[in-house]
């Protein structure tokens, strides 16, 4: 087993994807099946050119075994709101410079779920600010969890609860900061609570620019 690294430069259109080239020159040298190559190479590429086009340069990362090639590329931000939307064929935020040279059309990450045996895109919005809260003396409000977006773009958050104890009930309550009033019961407005399942642990919502929003989990 060897590990290979490559620095992947910022904003570099011109020598892009000469990270996922030495990849492919050295899987062939090994004498790679070809199959195989060309899926790696697909999927480093397209990882590749996301941090050219959507970050600021970054390093890849791939270990080759016999039987496996595990790619990691990895870089500092801006990061990735909204995983799932990513995801998503035809999803794009290329900048007009990006889209003049042919980039944009959204197919990168499924291309690279399509080519690749797991995928897996973590992003750490670094916005959204978070703070969660357990107390075993009141019932009502055990689990909590708080998030705040310090940006001034409304941010989509999906929140996966691990290990749920049972059912629970989400009461959400949203800091409404834009309200003329100054009186906190104005300003902070619950919304309809809704039950969790422990199968399907995920609320989604919606933080408004430098919005703050709160939930609370009750045991059933
Ligand atoms: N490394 C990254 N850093 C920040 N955002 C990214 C990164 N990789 C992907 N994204 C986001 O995911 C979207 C979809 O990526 P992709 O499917 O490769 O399409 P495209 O690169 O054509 O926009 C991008 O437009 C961007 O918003
Ligand atoms: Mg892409």
């Amino acid at each position: 087993m060897e590990t290979l690294r490559f620095d992947i430069q910022a904003r570099d259109f011109s020598g892009a994807g000469a990270a996922s080239r030495a990849l492919k020159q050295h899987l062939k040298r090994i004498g790679a099946e070809s199959d195989a190559v060309r899926r790696a190479m697909i999927a480093a590429y397209e990882a590749e050119m996301n941090v050219v086009i959507h970050a600021d340069g970054g390093v890849l990362e791939a270990t080759v075994a016999e039987h496996q090639v595990d790619v990691d590329v990895t870089d500092g931000g801006p990061g990735i709101p909204d995983v799932p939307a990513a995801m998503r064929e035809g999803f794009s935020t290329a900048s007009a410079e990006a889209r003049a040279l042919g980039f944009g059309a959204g197919l990168g990450l499924p291309n690279i779920a399509r080519n690749s045996d797991r995928l897996r895109v973590t992003s750490a919005g670094p916005n959204v600010h978070s703070l969660a809260a357990r107390d075993d003396r009141y019932s009502a409000y055990q689990y909590n969890v708080l998030l705040w977006n310090f940006s001034g773009s409304s941010v989509p958050v999906e929140l996966v609860l691990k290990d749920v104890p049972g059912r629970l009930t989400a009461k959400p309550i949203v800091l409404d900061a834009a309200t003329p009033s100054n009186d906190e019961i104005t300003r902070l407005r619950p919304e309809s609570s809704f039950d969790l399942k422990p199968d399907q642990p995920t609320v989604r919502a919606s933080l408004e620019p430098y919005g703050v929003r709160f939930w609370s989990f009750e045991k059933h």
